[in-house]
C-alpha cells in the first residue's frame, strides 16, 4: 500500500509507503561482536591520552564527551577497534553519498595512483577536463545555462573563489546571506556565515554579510503560519527595495549595495531546513531586478542528496554561480569547485592567475570526482533517492507518533530532519539531542544480543536537530534498523 504526498519544494506528487508499514529490523548480515565482548583497549586509551596532549582541540573532535577512534568502514557502517558496527546516518556531513569504501570510486583512485598520482596544477590532465565537462553539462541540463568550472580543494576555499568572482564581476564586497546559513570557516566564508560565534575571537569583519531571516516555517521568525502567511518573509525582503532608507538600494540608479546573495536552498548546518514552495522563485525575481547575483551553495546538498544532482533544481531558480565540494569525491581526495555563468567567468573577465591553490584540481581528486559523476550519470538516483527518502520520512513520522519530544520531521530526498523538543513538542531540547549523539557513539546498543552504535549529527539554530544524511545506497532493512536504533536511543535518553 502506498499513498501520494506532495514534494515540499515542487508540489509534485511522490509516492510514499503508507504510515505504519515499518517492519522491525531484520538481523543484518554482519558479524557483530557480542555484548559480553566489551574488552578493554589499552592502546586506544593511550592514543586518546596522546591526542589530548598533542592535537589542537580547535577542530570538532571534542564536541564528543569521549572522542571516538574508528578503524574501518564499509557501506553505511563505521567500525570501531572491536569491530563494533555503527550505523552512520550522517555520512561525514553528506560527503560520502555513495557509501564508505565504495568499490568503483576506490578503484578509480587506485588506478590514478598508478597512472598519474600527482601533477602541478599548472599542467593539464585528462580527468580534470572530463570532470569539468561533466559538471558543465549537468548544469546546462538542469538550468539551461552555459558556464565554466574552476576547481579548488575544500568547500570554504571554493566559497572564497566565489566571493572573489562576485567582487571582480560586480565590484562589490558586501553580500547578502541567510541567518542560519553556513558557508565555512576561513575568514571570507566566516564573514558570510551568520554565527557570530565563529567570528567573535577574530577581530573585525568589515565585509560581514547582511543576514536575512531564513524561511524556517516550523519556527517562523515572524510568528506566521505557513498555510496562511502568503510568503510574508519574502515581502519583508521586497520592502528593503521600496525606498532608499532601508540602505539596500539607490532607487535613482536602481543599483544595490550588494553583489550577491549566498543561498543554501536547504540549510545544512542550520538544521536541514528547506525553503517553502515559491519562496526562492519570488526572491530570485527580485534579485535579478537589482543585478544581485545568486550564489548557490551546493556543498552539502548537492550530488543527489535531495533527489536531484543539484538541490536548487527543485526550487524554481537558476544560479549565477554554484559552489560544490564534499561528496564530489565521495570523501576521498578532497576536491571542490565553482561553476559560473560564461559571462562572469569567461577568460577575458577571469583571466589566468585570478585565483589559485597548489592542490586545486589534484589528479587523485579529479579521477575520483570523475568516477562519482559517471556513477550518478549511469544510475537512477533521482528515483531511488526520492523513494528511499519518502520511506525514511515515514519511519520518522512513526517515531514522532511515539515520542512527543520529536517536534518536527521533514525531508527532501535523503536530507531529513528530526527536531528534538521538550514534551510540549515545541520547546527546543538541546539536552536531549546531545544525549542522543553521545549515546549512539557509546557503541553498546543491543540488537539481537549483539552490540551496535549509531552515528548522528546535531545541527540547527538551537542545536536540537538530528540532521540525517544516510548513504544514498542505504538499504530498506538498514532504514528499518535506523528506525529501531533511533527509537532505542530516544527512549533511553528520555529516561535519564
Ligand atoms: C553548505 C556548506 N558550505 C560550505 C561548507 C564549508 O566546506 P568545508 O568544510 O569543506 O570547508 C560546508 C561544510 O560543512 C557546508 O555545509
Amino acid at each position: 500500500m502506498s499513498r501520494e504526498t506532495a514534494n515540499p519544494a515542487t508540489g509534485l506528487a511522490i509516492s510514499q509507503p503508507a504510515a505504519g508499514t515499518h517492519k522491525p529490523a531484520a538481523p543484518l548480515d554482519t558479524d557483530f561482536p557480542s555484548l559480553s565482548g566489551l574488552d578493554s583497549d589499552p592502546e586506544a586509551e593511550a592514543l586518546l591520552e596522546l591526542e589530548n596532549r598533542v592535537c589542537s582541540h580547535g577542530d570538532t573532535v571534542h564536541y564528543a564527551e569521549r572522542p571516538k577512534i574508528f578503524n574501518t568502514c564499509k557501506g553505511s557502517y563505521l567500525y570501531d577497534r572491536q569491530e563494533t558496527p555503527y550505523l552512520d546516518l550522517q555520512m561525514w556531513y553528506s560527503a560520502v553519498n555513495l557509501g564508505y569504501a565504495n568499490e568503483r570510486v576506490n578503484n578509480a583512485l587506485k588506478l590514478q595512483i598508478d597512472q598519474l598520482p600527482q601533477l602541478a596544477c599548472q599542467y593539464l590532465h585528462k580527468e580534470k577536463i572530463e570532470l569539468a565537462s561533466m559538471i558543465v553539462e549537468s548544469v546546462e541540463d538542469a538550468f539551461e545555462e552555459k558556464g565554466r568550472v574552476h576547481f579548488n580543494v575544500g568547500g570554504s576555499q571554493a566559497v572564497e573563489d566565489a566571493l572573489k568572482l562576485v567582487r571582480k564581476t560586480t565590484g562589490k564586497s558586501r553580500m547578502l546571506a541567510f541567518e542560519g546559513g553556513y558557508h565555512g570557516r576561513t575568514l571570507g566564508a566566516s564573514a558570510i556565515t551568520s554565527s557570530y560565534r565563529y567570528r567573535e575571537a577574530y577581530g573585525e569583519f568589515g565585509d560581514r554579510a547582511e543576514f536575512v531571516p531564513f524561511p524556517y516555517c516550523f519556527r517562523c521568525p515572524y510568528g506566521k503560519k505557513k498555510e496562511t502567511c502568503n510568503l510574508f518573509c519574502v515581502e519583508q525582503i521586497e520592502r528593503k527595495f521600496e525606498h532608499e532608507y532601508t540602505g539596500w538600494v539607490n532607487p535613482r540608479t536602481r543599483k544595490s549595495e550588494f553583489g550577491a546573495f549566498f543561498v543554501e536552498v536547504i540549510q545544512g548546518t542550520g538544521g536541514y531546513i528547506g525553503m517553502p514552495a515559491g519562496y526562492l522563485e519570488r526572491l530570485a525575481k527580485l534579485l535579478r531586478e537589482y543585478g544581485i547575483l545568486i550564489v548557490d551553495d551546493e556543498i552539502q546538498m548537492g550530488f543527489f542528496r535531495t533527489g536531484t544532482l543539484w538541490a536548487m533544481e527543485q526550487f524554481g531558480a537558476r544560479p549565477d554561480i554554484m559552489v560544490f565540494g564534499k561528496a564530489l569525491t565521495n570523501g576521498l581526495n578532497p576536491l571542490s569547485g565553482i561553476w559560473a555563468r560564461e559571462e562572469l567567468i569567461s577568460p577575458d573577465r577571469f583571466g589566468p592567475g585570478s585565483t589559485h591553490s597548489t592542490f586545486s584540481s589534484n589528479s587523485l581528486g579529479t579521477a575520483t570526482g570523475l568516477e562519482v559523476m559517471k556513477i550518478f550519470a549511469g544510475g537512477d538516483y533521482g528515483k531511488t533517492v526520492r523513494e528511499k527518502g519518502a520511506y525514511f520520512l515515514n519511519l520518522l513520522k512513526d517515531l514522532q507518533r511515539k515520542h512527543p519530544e520529536i517536534g518536527d520531521v521533514d525531508g527532501l530526498g535523503l536530507a531529513l530532519r528530526m527536531e528534538m523538543c521538550e514534551s510540549d513538542s515545541y520547546t527546543p531540547s538541546r539536552k536531549l539531542a546531545d544525549k542522543m549523539f553521545q549515546r549512539g557513539l557509546e557503541g553498546n546498543l543491543e540488537v539481537d544480543g549483539k552490540r551496535m552504535g549509531l552515528v548522528l549529527d546535531i545541527g540547527g539554530y538551537y542545536k536540537n536537530v538530528v540532521t540525517l544524511a544516510p548513504s544514498l545506497e542505504i538499504t530498506y532493512p538498514e532504514m528499518d534498523l535506523a528506525h529501531d536504533l533511533l527509537d532505542m536511543v530516544i527512549t533511553d535518553c528520555k529516561k535519564g
